[in-house]
């Protein structure tokens, strides 16, 4: 493999009259992590799932670890892509345990039953609930927990099948300031692992970026307004442009801030 994770070109989604991508050229290498802010109904969530490979654009092409997403190997390649957000959440049963939702994703499956696992991959499920705090909840079914909880489950079930790509849409959303504080710690210690899989998750605040954070890309009305390295690209002007109103922004060596001018 080239290092490259991801590769789209001129990608344009399209649902009636409405552009929800418009010609989005993006290409993710296997040490980057990526931001990606922008307003609502941007086409932030879209663009993961075309990420994902579970939606096909209309028209340019996608690379997902190298291969087109559709046709043979969709379902493996699926399972080398983690995606945790409310797209996924959504069709999670409510009855569904925890652990089997975890564990389930390694196979690229969506909590679906009658898989037979074996002791390894429970340790491993376990594990990883552990890792992002949320261990003693292994136990509980789905639609128990609170949107704090469920956020952390999602990211464990998404790094299951050890995936090439990770992507979090709005993992700090809703989560109170200590949660908040909390898991941009985890996800900092992620983006400095150099085994970890690529990264990018989808924010509308750049205080919800975790330190070690490396490239950002902006989105407005289905097109990329900027994309880059952070030094570059995470700009007054770039941020001011994307969310409509005049911004200024600040970096204090490990976070960002921003706030109108
Ligand atoms: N089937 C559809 N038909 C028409 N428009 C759609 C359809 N599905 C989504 N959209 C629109 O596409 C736009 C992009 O949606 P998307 O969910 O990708 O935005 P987003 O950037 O993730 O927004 P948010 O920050 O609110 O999550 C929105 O304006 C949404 O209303
Ligand atoms: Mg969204």
């Amino acid at each position: 493999m080239n290092g490259q994770v991801l590769r789209m070109s001129g990608v344009t989604v399209r649902r009636g009259e409405a552009e929800l991508l418009r010609e989005v050229d993006w290409t993710v290498e296997e040490d980057e992590r990526w931001a990606v802010l922008g307003p609502n109904g941007a086409g932030k969530t879209t663009l993961l799932s075309v990420a994902a490979a579970q939606l096909a654009p209309d028209s340019g092409t996608v690379g997902v670890l190298g291969e087109p997403p559709a046709g043979a190997g969709a379902t493996e390649l699926r399972s080398m892509v983690g995606f945790a957000g409310s797209a996924v959440a959504n069709r999670i049963p409510d009855s569904m345990a925890v652990l089997d939702l975890v564990i389930s994703a390694a196979y690229g499956y969506l909590g679906r039953f009658g898989e037979e696992y074996g002791t390894v991959d429970y340790g491993r499920g376990r594990a990883l609930l552990a890792r992002w705090g949320v261990g003693r909840l292994a136990d509980r079914r789905f639609g128990t927990l609170s949107e704090g909880e469920r956020k952390r489950v999602l990211i464990a079930r998404a790094l299951m099948a050890d995936p090439e790509l990770l992507l979090l849409d709005e993992p700090a959303a809703g989560l109170d300031l200590g949660g908040r504080e909390d898991l941009l710690g985890r996800l900092g210690v992620l983006a400095d692992d150099l085994d970890a899989p690529a990264l990018v998750i989808v924010s509308h605040h750049v205080e919800e970026i975790p330190p070690g954070f490396t490239h950002v890309l902006m989105m407005r009305d289905g097109a990329v307004t900027a994309a880059g390295p952070m030094e570059y690209a995470m700009t007054g002007e770039n941020l001011s442009e994307t969310f409509g109103l005049p911004l200024k922004v600040e970096h204090d060596g490990q976070r960002w801030s921003a706030r109108a001018v």
